[in-house]
């Protein structure tokens, strides 16, 4: 990332964490000041004799949210949605296997949130539209599949589950109860994604016949030790942690070619290094002396019918420079390089001379809670869902078989996405 990158990256931060704390205030006190006056209304009526409790209690018509996993991405991203999307949406239940975690949550942002420790429990409350799924990988598609048989709704993070076996379930379970399924794809709301998205859109590029892409951290291994680094839980390393996030958006961008085939080499290099450790990474739980059966590097390319070709390196612990992040996109007619902040276009004039331009829109919401917002606006006002189970579904084919290719030494693994 550039230095200036960095700085307006960071100030967003800054801002960011400022409007959610501004916004967790306000909610605070009107939370007060409402029950105080309540308190007092219902006191007067009762010693009146008209005490009604329909009166007082008018029915609440907001969605209804259950969350399961009250850790990182939770608390970072998550309840600031739900704070912004107050006045259509309630988080009634919060669940952790780690029970302290969600009674946190509930002293913290949830006041009136029932709290449990098995979700199961969770999803006998029929008064539940929407389960929101913030666990450990493996536990996406059995959470999810649960949800979705119990009548809910769901809105999962990233990536849709550990395999494509288990998201298939996931998306059948969706078909067969007739209910929402949508996986966090938070780079799509990044406004800088929009700005290049509706440029694509409108023919500026021509075809995009070459895309790169890499998520490059020097250090940054989330949860060393624990569930992100133990391949049963997680599914793998940075490909299908990192990888979800920079695959999909090169392929948005690419309007989701069919991907035929893919070669891929992964490393770990850094399982016993003690140079490097999760200090930069905010996301997991370090466990000393835990699993670490994952890559921390991948290199490979995606294949697709119409003849592009998506490269990709990935990684959570590799001695670069520094961390970067980049979608690089090559058409007929111009050429792009999407890096979060900015977005940088490689055009000709009318002269034919050769021109770069650069764009940086500022990022007035989180991205995430723009993905929340959208989950909610297709619940409640039908809006279409910019998520399709299509492109998950080839998501995980092509990490599945990224990874098939590393384990017989970069081989080319034909995909068949539309089985
Ligand atoms: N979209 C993004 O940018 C982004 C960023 C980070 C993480 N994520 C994703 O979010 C998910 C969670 O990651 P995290 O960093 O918050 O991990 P985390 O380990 O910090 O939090 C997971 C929480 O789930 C709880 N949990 C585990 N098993 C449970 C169970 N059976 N029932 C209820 N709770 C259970 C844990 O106790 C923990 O509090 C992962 O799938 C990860 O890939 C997405």
């Amino acid at each position: 990332m550039a230095k200036s990158e960095k700085k307006l990256a960071k100030k967003q931060k800054k801002l960011d964490k400022k409007e959610a704390k501004k916004l967790r205030k306000l909610e605070n006190k009107q939370y007060k000041i409402d029950k105080k006056e309540r308190k007092k209304a219902i006191r007067k009526a009762k010693k009146a004799g008209t005490y009604k409790k329909e009166d007082f209690y008018p029915a609440d018509n907001r969605i209804r949210v259950g969350v399961v996993g009250c850790g990182g991405i939770f608390n970072a991203a998550h309840v600031p949605a739900y704070f912004k999307e107050r006045n259509r949406v309630k988080v009634v239940a919060l669940c952790d296997i780690i029970g302290e975690r969600a009674e946190k949550a509930k002293k913290r942002f949830f006041k009136e949130a029932d709290v449990y420790t098995d979700y199961r429990q969770m999803l006998e409350d029929e008064t539940i539209d929407v389960i929101d799924i913030c666990t450990p990988n493996y536990l996406h598609s059995i959470i999810a599949v649960d949800a979705l048989n119990a009548g809910k709704h769901v809105f999962c993070e990233k990536p849709d589950a550990i395999n494509p076996e288990e998201a298939t379930k996931m998306y059948e379970a969706a078909g067969a109860n007739d209910k929402m399924l949508m996986i966090m794809r938070n780079n799509r709301f990044n406004p800088n994604s929009r700005y290049l998205k509706e440029y694509i859109e409108n023919g500026n590029m021509g075809d995009i016949y070459v895309a790169h892409t890499r998520w490059l951290r020097r250090r940054g291994i989330p949860g060393k030790g624990g569930w992100f680094t133990t391949k049963e839980l997680s599914g793998g390393g940075p490909l299908i942690d990192l990888g979800v996030h920079m695959i999909d958006l090169a392929m948005w961008f690419m309007d989701f070619p069919k991907p035929v085939s893919v070669a891929c080499s992964a490393y770990s290099c850094f399982g016993d290094s003690n140079v490097c450790d999760s200090a930069n990474s905010r996301f997991g739980d370090k466990v000393e002396g835990g699993t670490y059966n994952v890559e921390d590097l991948v290199i490979g390319s995606i294949r697709f019918e119409n003849g592009a070709v998506l490269q990709l390196e990935i990684s959570w612990a590799s001695n670069v420079e520094k961390e970067s992040r980049s979608v690089e996109l090559r058409g007929t007619k111009a050429g792009a390089t999407w890096t979060g902040s900015h977005v940088y276009l490689y055009e000709e004039n009318k002269k034919s001379k050769q021109k770069t331009r650069h764009v940086s829109v500022a990022q007035i919401i989180p991205e995430h809670a723009e993905n929340i917002s959208h989950f909610f606006d297709c619940l409640i006002n039908g809006d279409t869902p910019n998520y399709q189970m299509f492109e998950g579904n080839m998501m995980m084919k092509i990490i599945d078989a990224l990874y098939k290719s590393a384990e017989n030494d970069g081989k080319e693994i034909e995909i068949d996405v539309f089985e």
